[in-house]
């Protein structure tokens, strides 16, 4: 949050206590901070694929047969201990390297990725800075992190609860 804070004070002194929606694209920090929100939270943790009629494609060592689905789990891959160093831990860092192909993919991957992912990532960006220019954020004691499943994407099960106090 101070991090943030401190990214974005420098941005609002640059253009006199305003925002420009063209210049939301140089808060790095603020890029990192959502990449990392998307790897241990992806709004859609869980998708499927399946095998059409007729193929039966190989994966690795296996083979599998025609219409078998197949559940891929973004949320599984982004904590996976072998790709990811302390993956529990939100360390917005870790993405100022490119994580390699496949291992994180929030808005899946591939022909079929979301096709509002940039339309998406920018409209958080302008919410976010429209929130922590006004406010600092505080998040109240006791909050969880814990999250629901709900027709195909989580939620935070109990809500988050937080303070705002006018800069
Ligand atoms: C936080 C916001 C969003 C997340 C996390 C998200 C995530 C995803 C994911 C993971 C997929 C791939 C599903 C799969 O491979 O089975 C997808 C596909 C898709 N998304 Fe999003 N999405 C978001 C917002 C949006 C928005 C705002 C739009 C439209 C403006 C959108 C339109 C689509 C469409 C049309 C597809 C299907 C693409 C295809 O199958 O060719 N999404 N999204």
């Amino acid at each position: 949050m101070q991090k943030l804070q401190a990214e974005l004070s420098e941005l609002l002194v640059d253009y006199e206590g305003e925002f420009h929606l063209a210049d939301i694209n140089q808060l790095h920090y603020l890029d990192l901070v959502i990449k990392e929100t998307l790897r241990l939270y992806p709004a859609v943790p869980l998708f499927i694929r399946e095998v059409i009629a007729g193929k039966s494609p190989t994966l690795g060592d296996y083979k599998i047969p025609e219409k078998t689905q197949i559940f891929i789990s973004s949320w599984a891959f982004h904590r996976n201990p072998n790709h990811w160093q302390n993956p529990n831990e939100f360390i917005p860092e870790r993405f100022i390297d490119a994580p390699p192909p496949f291992h994180y993919f929030p808005f899946g991957a591939g022909p079929r990725q979301c096709i509002g992912m940039a339309f998406t990532l920018f409209c958080t960006k302008v919410k976010l800075v429209s929130i922590l220019s006004q406010y600092l954020i505080e998040l109240e004691p006791g909050t969880t992190y814990d999250t629901q499943y709900f027709s195909g994407t989580i939620m935070p099960r109990d809500g988050v609860k937080v303070k705002l106090s006018k800069k």
